[in-house]
């Protein structure tokens, strides 16, 4: 049987407070409605179909970059769950399977839960997707008759009866597209919000003797997020799993809650990441690297063994080889670091690649941007740097060559060359005395005066 997901994602989220729509809000470094569809597609649906409406342009650009192949459909008012899940109809009029409606503001469905809905289908001709909830407060409420599920009640509609059940409605449900589509056009808006309530095709169905089931899940994968403080404990959540998971991976965490992990962050083996350390999105660590506490590392990829840190900070195509050592308050930007080569104190090196088992002294910059454009510095293989030396890109150091401390390097360094680019040193014999006593002198004379003045 194929299947289709219809992601809902039209609401503006008012309580979010934001210019941001709320499905694009992040967590883990991934939009909502990301996770949403990511949770879907473990169903291997053939179609996904994503409702967007407010502010739609902006959310389906980001779910083009997010979920390639994800179709968009546009609901123009926001009428209501029912009347978002009409406006696919038109695209999946000919198709003849089932159909599973997610919230692109849930992030965390398993897909073991999604399972078992589309287990009910086998037995049921609607599954909807339901949870005991802990604080049933304004979710719509489920009404049984032992395992057959009459009815959903939206809290504004119900009675105090109803309100007393805490079998809640988690908004997702399967059914036949065909089914499905034929009680969403005999919805009307006839309830206390004056909306066409997806809901109400439940009651609808058993009108016409379908069966009806109801399959739960625990309460912590229905998490929507409609406010700040609810993104915060998404966000909370989300970080709580994907440690875990790299845990279960074979990753040390030497203290796991202080380690911010990205939706898409991957770890080899043996890998060791000490307390703070911040994973902004796409970083790749091989196995049995070593991260030290208070680095900020995205868009980059460890090599095997590599140690970084402490307080080191890797931008976006950092790339570094096996074995190398990124020592203290470095920054690495679009730079590739070869096997075994160490740039281990205070610098920066951008637009650059530093060959195999090279060494960058302390302090040393690739002076990368000339205001307008960028340029490229490149560091041979056992290269040495000396301390303080500023590359002025764009500009080349040879294999084996060496520069010394200091030097501001703007010619090219033939290999195995020594560069000395700074002025030479001259002592000048007694000066520092001589200026030193001028100094004191001068000192003494203004306390004098000042111990005049004031008698
Ligand atoms: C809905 C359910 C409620 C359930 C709750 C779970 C209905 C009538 N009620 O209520 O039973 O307990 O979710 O969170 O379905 N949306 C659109 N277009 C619209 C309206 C909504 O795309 O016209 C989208 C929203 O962006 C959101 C989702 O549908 O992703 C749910 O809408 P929301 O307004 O939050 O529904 P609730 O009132 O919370
Ligand atoms: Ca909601």
């Amino acid at each position: 049987m194929s299947l289709a997901l219809i992601v809902l994602a039209a609401g503006q989220g008012t309580r979010m407070k934001s210019d941001l729509p709320k499905v694009l809000h992040e967590v883990g470094g991934a939009p909502l409605v990301h996770h949403a569809v990511s949770a879907g597609r473990a169903l291997n649906p053939a179609r996904v179909v994503l409702v967007t409406g407010h502010a739609a342009v902006q959310v389906e650009d980001v779910v083009e970059r997010f979920d390639p192949g994800v179709e968009f459909v546009r609901q123009d008012d926001p009428l209501g769950t029912g009347h978002a899940v009409a406006q696919a109809a038109p695209l999946l009029a000919d198709f003849a399977g089932d159909v599973v409606v997610l919230y692109g503001d849930t992030p965390f469905i398993s897909a073991d839960t999604l399972m078992h809905l589309m287990a009910a289908r086998q037995d049921h001709d609607i599954a909807v997707l339901g949870f005991q909830a802990a604080e049933p407060g304004r979710y719509g409420r489920l009404v049984k008759d032992g395992d057959c599920l009459k009815k959903i009640v939206e809290y504004k509609d119900a009675d105090e009866a109803t309100r007393a059940i805490s079998l809640c409605n988690s908004g997702i449900l399967i059914a036949p597209a065909a089914l499905l589509f034929r009680l969403i056009d005999a919805l009307r808006p006839d309830n206390a919000a004056g909306e066409y309530y997806l809901t109400d095709i439940v009651e609808l169905a058993c009108a016409e003797d379908r069966s009806v089931t109801a399959v739960t899940c625990p309460e912590a994968e229905t998490l929507g997020v409609n406010s700040r403080a609810d993104l915060a404990r998404a966000e909370a959540v989300f970080q709580k799993r994907a440690r875990a998971a790299a845990m279960d991976a074979g990753v040390t965490l030497r203290d796991p809650d202080t380690v911010h992990l990205s939706y898409d962050t991957t770890f080899g083996r043996d890998v060791v990441i000490e307390p703070n350390v911040v994973f902004g999105p796409d970083v790749r660590i091989e196995d049995g690297a070593h991260i030290k506490s208070f680095s900020h590392l995205e868009g980059c990829h460890i090599g095997g063994n590599a140690v970084v840190g402490p307080y080191a900070r890797l931008r976006p195509g950092a790339k570094l080889g096996a074995e190398a050592r990124i020592g203290n308050f470095e920054e690495l930007k679009k730079a590739e670091i070869g096997t075994g080569a160490k740039v281990n104190h205070q610098s920066y090196v951008g637009e650059a690649r530093v060959g195999d088992r090279a060494n960058v002294g302390a302090g040393t910059i690739t002076c990368n941007y000339d205001g307008v454009f960028k340029h490229r510095t490149e560091i041979g293989s056992d290269a040495f740097i000396g301390s303080n030396t500023m590359l002025v890109a764009p500009v080349s150091v040879g294999q084996g060559a060496m520069t010394a401390s200091g030097s501001v390097i703007t010619n090219d360094v033939p290999d195995e060359a020594l560069a000395v680019a700074r002025a030479r040193q001259d002592n000048k014999p007694g000066l520092a005395r001589k200026f030193f006593d001028a100094l004191r002198r001068r000192k003494e004379k203004q306390q004098s005066i000042k111990k005049n003045e004031a008698e």
